[in-house]
């Protein structure tokens, strides 16, 4: 059997009826998606919202959190205990590693190819240039909040986004743990100081992590790990998944170092835009401590990173390690323009969902044409979870017989016979069957020139 075959036939990865997974153990997994895994193929640029790009992710995160500990806050039944022995066995954990860096390629190659560094760099001209790339984003009002706050429901939009940042801020700075290990000098003392605040110097309350469990909680959240797994975008798993990347492979560290930076910089001018945004759309109820902390804390941390981080290395260790450091700076801040768009687009679909809800849920098919192959008819049975997935085309769905949920956002749209909608290429969302079973088609389309 293929290696990631064998991997992915672990329990943990075995679909179960619940669309919410009850443990952080469960990494439900489509069979049908193991062609999508191939990971002799780095992915291309224009393919971070595929479903490869999904899978690969998924699975990758999957690896990096075997070597890290999920436990949820209650009494463990015996289906627990079951999920937490799958979930860390070892032999799958040594399989994972052995299949880490060819998915690494897979994932992350495209970056090589697009972030170039050329010509001369020393000490000031890197400064003038990181710090000027933080100025002038701090120029102009946060672009993502604004484009929140002119959603038709922001509350709706704001949860999705703390979801999608979930899968990192729950486990905040378990990857820069990664990059504590070894002897690397008096960088590596004042990174520690850095990890130590995240960590709220070994104060529970403070810990950064535990703060953004309390706005989850306060919006109504669930603030546990990897509840919303079903709801990852692939680019925000991607982000995660870098962070673990560059902190993994030692020979990525001054990449490490720029990544640092660009996400400690650009921290405080969003966060304080993202607090704001909150506290109009929730009102008093919603705690955001986490982000108001991040303001404060991370103009700190990035001045601490340039000056008593990265200027010591290239003292230290010479002006050619500033290529690298700009990689890891470009590199990182291309991924989070790319998530941010990702999100974008969700946001939008699940909004055109709930218009079209309120209009009937007619797809406009005049609009569109068939791209080509014959539709296809499928009849699932009751409770039937079709796990979040993403197609490469624009695909009209229509039920024929029965009912179903569709899942693009948190709260699903029903569709009953004769409905239809249109689900365009890069959209995640998945189905339960509602009832008995429902025949629905899909049919892969185009929008007519
Ligand atoms: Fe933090
Ligand atoms: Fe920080
Ligand atoms: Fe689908």
């Amino acid at each position: 059997m293929l290696a990631i075959q064998e991997y992915v036939s672990s329990p943990a990865f075995r679909l179960s009826a619940a669309m919410l997974p009850p443990t952080p153990w469960h990494r439900p997994f489509r069979a049908q998606d193991l062609p999508a895994l191939d990971i002799t193929k780095p992915l291309r640029a224009d393919e971070l919202t595929s479903n490869r790009s999904l899978m690969l992710h998924r699975i990758l995160l999957n690896i990096y959190e075997q070597s890290m500990l999920f436990l949820p806050r209650r009494r463990l039944g015996e289906e627990d205990m079951a999920a937490f022995r799958t979930f860390y066995d070892t032999q799958s954990v040594s399989l994972g590693q052995t299949l880490r860096a060819n998915i690494e390629r897979a994932a992350f190659s495209c970056l090589d190819e697009e972030v170039k560094v050329t010509g001369q760099w020393d000490w000031e001209r890197l400064e003038d240039y990181l710090v000027g790339v933080i100025k002038r984003y701090e120029s102009e009002p946060c672009g993502l909040t604004a484009r929140i706050e002119a959603q038709n429901d922001p509350p709706r939009a704001l949860k999705y986004l703390l979801i999608q940042q979930a899968s990192d801020f729950l486990s905040e700075a378990s990857a820069m743990a990664r990059a504590m290990l070894g002897n690397y000098g008096p960088v590596q003392s004042e990174l520690m100081k850095v990890f130590i605040d995240e960590y709220g110097y070994g104060v529970h309350s403070k810990k950064h992590s535990t703060l953004f469990e309390s706005c989850c909680t306060s919006v109504g959240l669930s603030p546990e790990a990897h509840t919303y797994y079903f709801h990852y975008l692939p680019s925000s798993l991607a982000l995660t998944n870098y962070f673990h990347y560059i902190c993994s492979n030692k020979n990525l560290w001054f990449r490490y170092i720029g990544a640092l930076y660009y996400t400690e910089a650009s921290i405080p001018h969003f966060n304080q835009a993202m607090s704001k945004s909150l506290k109009g759309a929730f009102g008093r109820k919603v705690d955001t401590a986490y982000f108001d902390e991040h303001v404060h804390i991370d103009k700190h941390h990035r001045r601490m990173v340039l000056d008593t981080i990265i200027k010591p290395t290239i003292e230290m260790h010479g002006p050619q390690v500033i290529p690298e450091i700009l990689i890891g700076f470009e590199s990182f801040r291309l991924l989070q323009g790319r998530a941010d768009q990702d999100y974008l687009e969700q946001v939008s679909f699940i909004e055109s969902l709930e218009q079209q809800r309120g209009q009937g849920l007619h797809a406009d098919a005049a609009s569109y044409e068939s791209a080509g192959d014959a539709p296809l008819t499928h009849t699932e049975p009751a409770g039937e979870l079709s796990f979040a997935h993403i197609h490469d085309d624009d695909e009209l769905f229509s039920v024929e017989k029965g009912a179903l949920e569709f899942f693009a956002g948190l709260d699903p749209i029903v569709l009953e016979a004769g409905s239809s909608i249109v689900i365009p290429a890069g959209r995640l969302h998945g189905t339960r069957v509602l009832g008995d079973t429902c025949t629905y088609r899909v049919q892969k389309i185009r929008r007519r020139k």
